[in-house]
């Protein structure tokens, strides 16, 4: 039975660790969108601290929307039923859009996204995620920028919960102690 005690959490990756790569994401979005504007799509709620400090180091005119997306499933894993519980608000018709996701696990709730919003018309959709857990994919997505891979295991902190606990611990946290994964940053593995 899992207990609300921070010493069964196993930290890896550092909140200092997160800035300098958030740093590094950011900078290759300022070259990729150069002398363009961007809409910034954060899908509530796990990613509201990373699309914070992210949009913090663009330069580009920047919009911002959020959208919540409902999966049913267990907590722990979502199943490919999703539908949204807050859609967006701006107009993304002929607008270049980048969805900013806390982890992308399985794919189905990026893949859904994704589909809605081409739908809309956008001059581009492209997806900046946090941590990409690639090996447990279970359809077919393409992320464009990608913080960190990690393998596996139950992700907390920066954002991410569970239980809606644990959004905000300044690093990255396995909730299960009996596995720690490596975390890798994609161009260095
Ligand atoms: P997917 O649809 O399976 O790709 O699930 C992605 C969503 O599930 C993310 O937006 C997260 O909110 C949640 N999720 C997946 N893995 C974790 C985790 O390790 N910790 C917390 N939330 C997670
Ligand atoms: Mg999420």
């Amino acid at each position: 039975m899992f207990s609300d005690t921070r010493d069964e959490l196993i930290e890896i990756i550092s909140g200092e660790e997160i800035t300098k790569r958030v740093k590094t994401l950011a900078g290759e979005i300022n070259r990729d969108y150069k002398g363009q504007e961007l809409i910034a799509i954060g899908i509530l709620k796990g990613a509201f601290i990373f699309l914070a400090d992210l949009v913090r180091q663009l330069t580009m005119p920047v919009q911002i929307d959020f959208v919540r997306l409902a999966s049913y499933g267990s907590s722990m894993e979502s199943s490919g039923k999703i539908a949204f519980s807050k859609d967006i608000e701006l107009d993304v018709g002929g607008r270049h859009v980048l969805v900013v996701e806390d982890i992308v696990d399985t794919g189905y709730t990026l893949k859904y996204l994704k589909d809605v919003l081409e739908l809309k018309g956008p001059e581009s959709v492209k997806v900046c995620c946090l941590i990409d857990k690639k090996e447990r994919r279970k359809v077919d997505i393409e992320v464009d920028y990608v913080g960190f891979e990690v393998p596996k295991g139950f992700l907390v902190g920066y954002g991410l919960d569970y239980n809606e606990q644990y959004r905000n611990l300044p690093g990255i946290f396995n909730l299960n102690p009996s596995y720690e994964p490596r975390s890798y940053i994609p161009s260095e593995r």
